[in-house]
């Protein structure tokens, strides 16, 4: 871009050919895509093919699928940007970065009622699904630890969780070699059965999988009852099952806007729980969080140690080398909102979910399956006779920018399909009203009806 300050007669001829026409040179031939180019081209010439190529992507702040955080403050930013630099496990040469690192996974142990008097046991990672691996993977080696110990067979192991897994829980299955017995939803229940969880565990259970709340739908897992019934095998099996929260979105919820629910460390058999700082932590891509209960959750032959770095360190992780970035905004957005700033935000938006929700539910056209009852997600389904599919809507409000992912649920409930608004604190009380308006302006192009399907109700102006 030219500086404002130069005019376009103070540049020499290659300035002029680079600056103001950036394209004309570096873009004049092929650019092979598949392989390196023999020759590079200038800096401004390579930012400004990507970024114009970028600009095909929808739009972040539009973007209702996603779970992940699109907007951070600048002073944020800037933190992202002077630290992009330093390597996470490189703890010998940022030996601060490690500090702050065990200082971050300590608050969490504290945030999920860790016991107290050991010091937090848990590792930053890059998002949830290297936390579930890990834990997944901790609980299956302490596992084969206690079979093998009585000389028992360690073959075959096996997790209970709900049909309604993210998809990393299959993933773990299948690289790791063991068995998911998924329960399935039905009716008008999408969340795991502590009653069906009694029934699927056996001695072969490395762990049992709750999710707060489900990718499908927002729901929470009744962690507290599928405790008690591993309480209960335990008592008349002697099996001690560990239960492994999920809480990839939840995790960073709850615990401030509803403090007095119990799923977290102060139940007896929770030993681990991950958590995305990149959704509800309020950071950007590139951040999630394993914590443990206490250290003897995690077997001590899976933390590596290693000196190549200089100084001794130990690894527990899937990845080496990793930015650090994301870590020190975790830990910054930490000190810069203290609980009352992360209740205050997601109190925003789960009554921005609510008021979504409850204008859906007004509305015959559609069915309200996820009603944003404790997390700030809202899922709804078309009625039947409404004259248009889920994808059918997805697919026209984007034709506005909107982003809405439509998708089927999981078995046995794959008959049925779902829209889903995850609200996140850039989305503001304006924003539901445009997407109701555009919803409903959508719903009436496919149907090709002029009528609108609300309830008469005064829609407020939005400028
Ligand atoms: C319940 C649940 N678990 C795990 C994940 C994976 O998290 P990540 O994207 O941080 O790896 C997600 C992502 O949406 C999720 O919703």
């Amino acid at each position: 871009m030219l500086s404002k300050k130069r005019s376009l007669a103070t540049l020499s001829p290659e300035e002029r050919l680079l600056s103001v026409t950036y394209g004309s040179r570096a873009f004049s031939g092929e650019i092979p895509r598949f392989e390196i180019p023999e020759e590079g081209m200038p800096a401004e010439a390579a930012y400004r093919l990507i970024t114009d190529e970028l600009n095909l992507d929808g739009n972040p702040a539009l973007n209702l699928a996603t779970f992940v955080t699109t907007w951070m403050e600048p002073e944020a930013e800037k933190l992202i940007g002077d630290t992009l630099n330093k390597n996470l496990v490189d703890q010998e040469e940022y030996p601060q970065t490690g500090v702050i690192q065990e200082r971050a996974v300590n608050i969490l142990a504290r945030l999920f009622n860790a016991p107290r008097g050991e010091s937090g046991v848990g590792t930053a990672t890059v998002g949830s699904s290297e936390a579930i691996m890990l834990a997944l993977l901790a609980h299956k080696t302490a596992w084969k630890k206690a079979r093998l110990s009585r000389s028992l067979p360690d073959d075959r192991p096996n997790i209970v969780v709900s049909s309604g897994v993210h998809v990393v829980w299959e993933k773990f299955a299948r690289y790791f070699e063991v068995e998911l017995r998924k329960l399935p939803m039905a009716g008008e229940r999408y969340t795991l059965d502590p009653e069906a969880v009694a029934e699927a565990v056996d001695e072969r259970t490395v762990c049992v999988g709750a999710i707060l709340g489900t990718t499908y739908t927002g729901h929470l897992d009744p962690v507290a009852e599928i405790d008690r019934v591993l309480s209960e095998i335990k008592a008349k099996k002697g099996w001690d099952i560990p239960l492994h929260v999920d809480g990839a979105s939840g995790g960073f919820v709850l615990p401030f806007l509803k403090p007095d629910l119990v799923w977290d460390f102060r139940l007896p058999h929770v030993r681990s729980i991950n958590v995305s700082g990149h959704k509800y932590g309020l950071v950007y891509p590139g951040i999630g969080w394993l914590l443990f209960r206490e250290g003897k959750d995690l077997p001590e032959e899976l933390v590596f140690r290693v000196n190549y770095l200089g100084g001794e360190e130990s690894t527990y992780t899937l990845n080496f080398s990793r930015g650090s970035s994301m870590m020190l905004a975790q830990y910054y957005m930490l000190l810069r909102l203290g609980r009352e700033g992360y209740r205050r935000i997601h109190a925003v938006s789960l009554s921005n979910a609510r008021l979504l929700s409850k204008r859906l539910s007004e509305d015959r056209r559609f069915r309200v399956v996820g009603p944003a009852d404790h997390l700030p997600i809202v899922t709804f389904s078309v009625a039947p006779d409404a004259g248009f599919s889920e994808t059918g809507l997805s697919e026209k409000i984007r034709e506005r920018g909107w982003i809405l992912p439509a998708y089927t649920l999981p078995p046995d409930l794959t008959h049925r399909s779902v829209l889903r608004v995850v609200v996140k604190e850039n989305f503001s009380r304006d924003m539901v009203d445009l997407l109701i308006a555009d919803i409903d302006r959508a719903a009436r192009a496919l149907s090709g009806s002029g009528t609108p399907g609300h309830k008469a109700r005064h829609r407020p102006a939005v400028c």
